[in-house]
Order: C-alpha cells, then structure tokens, then sequence
C-alpha cells in the first residue's frame, strides 16, 4: 500500500488540497492531481526548463520540487499568468508578436523563465538574455524570437 500525504498548496491563487506520494514532486502534482498541463516534463532531471514555475515570485523546477516543498508558498503556473479578464500577460504577448515559439512544448517554461528574467533584471542586453534563458533547452531553435521578445517585454515593463 501507497502512503499518501495530504497537502494544501496554493496554485494560481486557489487553494487545493490534495492527497499525494510524499515522493510526488511538483511538475507530476500539477499534471497528474490538478491536471494543469501547461507545465511540461522534457526531462524530470532538471536540464530542460520545460517545468518552469514561479514559487513565491521566483523561477524555479517543477521537476526538482517536491509538491510538499510548496506547501504554504504561492505557486504560479503558465495557466495562472494571463489576467483574470483573460489578456495575455505582456510576455504571452510578445511571444506571440516575435513568433518566439514553434512546436509550444518548450514555450511554459520559457515564458515563466522570461518572467522571471526581467524580474530579476537580467535584460541589460541580447547577450544577457542569453545567458538567464539558457536554462530553458528549445530544440525548434526559437531563440532569436525568444531574445525579441524578452527585449521587448522587458522595454515595456520600464
Ligand atoms: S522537466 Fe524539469 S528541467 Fe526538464
Ligand atoms: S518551440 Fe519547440 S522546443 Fe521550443
């Protein structure tokens, strides 16, 4: 018998309680319990940013995280940034106007890194976006719309 934990965890600004595996970790808890699949599973080891999610404003991998570890934190999923009145967050949107994106898989991740980047106010130029995005793996070569986008974002937010 599987012992489950009960855990209540604040996604998107809505309480949940959810009986999981202790060992569940974020990015499964998110998809398989909540069925939020906007947070995608590249790896589950950590090298391809495809799980990336906010905790308490920051940037971080879903797969590396147990879901008990979020327990009492605020957690932001792709899902959770457009307003409530359903418009784009500006980097949903700039991702859209620089074609940043093909296949999409990749693209969650991407954007809640960009989010994170700017926040953290590592846009001073291309090469810099580069080098904070480059935790997010994109096999359709996407990057050049990526960095335009991130630019563009960040210019607005100003
Ligand atoms: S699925 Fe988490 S880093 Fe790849
Ligand atoms: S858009 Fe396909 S992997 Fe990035």
């Amino acid at each position: 018998m599987t012992r489950t934990i009960n855990l209540k965890l604040d996604i998107n600004g809505t309480s949940h309680v959810l009986a999981v595996d202790p060992r569940a970790t974020l990015l499964d808890a998110l998809r398989e319990n909540l069925a939020l699949t906007g947070t995608k599973k590249g790896c589950d080891q950590g090298q391809c940013g495809a799980c990336t999610v906010h905790i308490d404003g920051r940037r971080v991998l879903a797969c590396l995280t147990l879901a008990a570890q979020a327990e009492g934190r605020q957690v932001t999923t792709i899902e959770g940034l457009a307003a409530a009145d359903g418009s784009l967050h500006p980097v949903q949107a700039a991702f859209l106007e620089h074609d940043a994106f093909q296949c999409g898989y990749c693209t969650p991740g991407q954007i809640m890194s960009a989010v994170g980047c700017i926040f953290e106010g590592h846009t001073g130029s291309d090469s810099e976006i580069r080098e904070y995005m480059s935790g997010n793996l994109c096999r359709c070569g996407a990057h050049n719309g990526i960095v335009a986008a991130v630019r563009e974002a960040a210019e607005l937010a100003r």
